[in-house]
């Protein structure tokens, strides 16, 4: 493989060290140690942004809405809360609050931010994420919270004004995650109702007037132009310029042919030829990532040895949390360096102690929604220039870097400059339902800061109308669509959780969500051997209805055999997404105590397959699919081929299921469904009637039909 580094003289071969580098060379020279620290008091005057403290606390006393620019690892992120607690944004019992698009992040930051002000985490320092939180208790000696985008918007439906806050800082907003986007347009409405509100917008790219230019708008039955004279001037851009250390680049002179073989032979390099320091390779997903991770340990077990002083670890959305927390941490004493495989949950706001080489495989696995299919799927497109930048920002955090793009530079210049924002590729339906929930009813003509899709909204209005969720003139069903918005899952799931009742298999349909919420239970083995011994793994456990039912096998059998490791290895099964699924479970179980309806019990269904099946339908009568003669499967909804996908135990094992429902769409050459159950048509009309129909003529045919608000 051949990398160089752009502005030197030729292409470098191999990794070989190229000219004008002359710190980082000076850190191997002398012995640099990545894991040297200044005391917090000395890092922190160090940082870029400490020369810019004063203009920031002046313009947030001057304006009400400030966009914060700087370069990654510039200090917005720990030191902005601190100089607001310092400045008396925090006195008479107010709350200075930064949101953060990841959980992992919201947790980590605050922990280093607890520490760099010497107080345990939980006390004047606290996070809120779904389903954990360390808040002193009642809140009251919390004076800053890191907390999700996802989990703000939800406190506004408790408190729409977030009266208890002083300053509200929306963190990584360039990363333009969906919450972080409607929480913009929601601030921008309550800072109409308190003008004490303070709005800090921190993002690392140059979008910063987009930002600003947002709260100098306001729209007025859909129409937007400029306040007039004299407000306008509620917003303001304070940049923050200069990096804390300096990261090279380095681009391959040819497109590799496999990626994640580039990867670990950049990494293998690495280890082999440069200094000390940690490694943090980017993948799209967690199969290529355990991929990458057994082949990297598989060659330092060849080279002898090797495999106790280098810690290869994962790092992915997932992981349980601990297991997250070990990629973030240093590592024990006699290991010698580190090397972490990620996903872009890596990508922003996470300090990983000790990185100083960054691979980047130029991908990523972004959720998309087609909104004519109504597909849903993770699909893995090329990076944006925003987000490669991001990624080589990593390195530079603790200590001089260098960024490995295993791609060329003109293949760089040709990435769009930035990730299409998530609204504008995503199913909306639960945002919608968290806005109804606001009491904001015209979601067509909310102020969002990059407008959807018309269509969009308006399949995301008819999938809630269709769940119940909403009645004909489009308003918040009480029994069922107010407690769906209160549900930390989709809409889609909340019904299927709540309607478990019903069916008396609320226990089943508990284990079947949390699972739902973890990806691949089954482990990806290497060689046919190891896969033939997964496949009768599978066998053994499959139900011949279908994925849920085997997913509940899988996770009974689990709890019977004591939860235990060698378990899961004997049968191919991931321990990690099963004690994963668990925690979520338990914390899911928690919340339908609080929203089952009255006289309702927690009944398992035990044997009884058709009960939970019915249950998956009450939620995800969208998703029906049937076998048509042609040996093919064609959705109900609107007739387009689909297939099964090769993990599903429809398409296995036991007789063809003619009627099935899924979950979840993959789309590679085609779309292929996965999490099938084989069910009765007449379930779909018994369980949605307003939605499906009978079609008539020969056979059974069902066409569907939709209210449309
Ligand atoms: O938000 P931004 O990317 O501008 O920076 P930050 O997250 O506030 O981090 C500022 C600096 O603090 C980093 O460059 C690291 O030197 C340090 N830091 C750390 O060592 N460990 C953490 N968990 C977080 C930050």
């Amino acid at each position: 493989m051949a990398f160089w580094k752009p502005g030197t003289a030729a292409p470098q071969l191999g990794l070989e060290r190229p000219t004008g580098l002359s710190e980082t060379e000076a850190g191997d020279t002398i012995g640099y140690n990545p894991h040297y620290r200044l005391p917090f008091k000395q890092q922190k005057l160090l940082l870029p942004i400490a020369r810019a403290r004063e203009n920031i606390l002046y313009a947030l006393e001057r304006y009400k809405t400030v966009v914060l620019v700087g370069e990654t690892g510039s200090g917005k992120s720990t030191q902005v809360p601190q100089y607001l607690h310092e400045s008396g944004w925090t006195q008479g019992d107010r709350v200075v609050l930064c949101t953060q698009p990841r959980r992992v992040a919201a947790i980590t930051v605050a922990a280093r931010v607890a520490e760099e002000m010497g107080c345990k985490l939980g006390g004047i320092v606290g996070y809120a994420v779904r389903f954990d939180s360390r808040v002193d208790e009642g809140g009251s000696r919390t004076r800053i919270k890191f907390v999700t985008d996802g989990l703000l918007l939800r406190e506004t439906l408790y408190d729409p004004l977030l009266s208890a806050y002083s300053v509200i800082i929306l963190d990584e907003a360039h990363e333009r995650s969906m919450y972080t986007d409607v929480l913009l347009g929601l601030l921008k409405k309550v800072r109409k109702r308190r003008p004490e509100l303070r709005i800090m917008i921190s993002s690392a790219t140059a979008d910063a007037e987009t930002f600003r230019d947002f709260f100098e708008t306001f729209t007025y039955k859909g129409v937007s132009s400029e306040q007039s004279e004299g407000s306008n001037h509620d917003s303001t851009i304070v940049s923050i310029t200069g990096r804390q250390h300096a990261v090279d680049v380095f681009y391959l002179s040819k497109a590799p042919r496999n990626y994640l073989r580039s990867a670990v032979d950049t990494v293998l390099s690495i280890i082999e030829s440069e200094g000390r320091g940690d490694v943090l390779v980017f993948l799209p997903g967690m199969e290529e990532i355990d991929e990458a991770v057994v082949t990297v340990k598989e060659h330092l077990n060849a080279l002898g040895g090797m495999e106790n002083v280098v810690l290869v670890l994962p790092l992915h959305s997932s992981l349980p949390h601990h297991l997250q927390m070990k990629a973030l941490q240093p590592p024990s004493r006699h290991v010698e360096r580190k090397v972490i495989f990620a996903t872009n949950i890596a990508e922003t706001s996470l300090t990983i102690e000790g990185i100083r080489f960054i691979v980047d495989c130029g991908f990523v696995k972004l959720p998309v929604y087609d909104v004519r299919t109504g597909f849903e799927s993770l699909v893995t497109t090329s990076v944006s220039r925003a987000s490669a930048t991001q990624r080589a920002g990593r390195a530079g955090r603790t200590g001089p870097g260098k960024c490995f793009r295993l791609y060329t530079e003109e293949a760089f210049s040709t990435l769009s400059a930035h990730t299409t924002p998530e609204v504008q590729r995503s199913n909306l339906a639960w945002m919608i339902l968290q806005l109804k929930a606001l009491g904001i009813d015209q979601v067509m003509t909310f102020d969002f800061i990059a407008q959807p899709s018309a269509e969009a909204l308006m399949r995301g209005l008819e999938l809630l109308y269709a769940l119940g969720a909403l009645d004909d003139r489009c308003r918040l069903t009480p029994d069922l669509g107010e407690k769906m918005a209160e549900f930390p899952v989709e809409p889609r799931l909340a019904k299927l959780l709540l309607a478990s009742f019903d069916f008396h298999c609320t226990e089943e349909a508990l284990t079947l969500v949390a699972l739902l919420q973890v990806q691949n239970v089954w482990t990806n083995p290497k060689g046919r051997e190891s896969r033939t011994i997964q496949e009768a793994a599978m066998a053994e456990l499959a139900s011949r209805d279908g994925d849920h039912l085997t997913l509940l096998a899988i996770y009974r059998e689990w709890e019977e055999a004591g939860r235990s490791t060698e378990w899961c290895s004997e049968h191919f099964l991931n321990p990690r997404s099963l004690t994963r699924a668990r925690e979520i479970r338990g914390q899911l179980r928690r919340y339908l105590e609080r929203y089952k309806p009255k006289g309702s019990v927690f009944a398992s269904c035990v044997d009884d397959s058709e009960a939970l099946r019915r249950c998956v339908l009450t939620g995800f009568f969208f998703n029906a699919a049937r076998l048509k003669s042609d040996g093919r499967y064609y959705t109900v909804r609107d007739g387009h081929p689909v297939a099964l996908h090769s993990t599903s135990v429809l398409a296995k094992y036991g007789a063809p299921a003619e009627w099935i429902v899924y979950n979840d769409v993959v789309i590679t050459s085609e779309p292929f469904l996965r999490d099938c159950s084989r069910i009765q048509p007449l379930w779909l009309m018994e369980l949605a009637p307003h939605f499906y129909a009978y079609g008539g003529g020969k056979g059974t045919s069902i066409s569907t039909s939709t209210n449309i608000c």
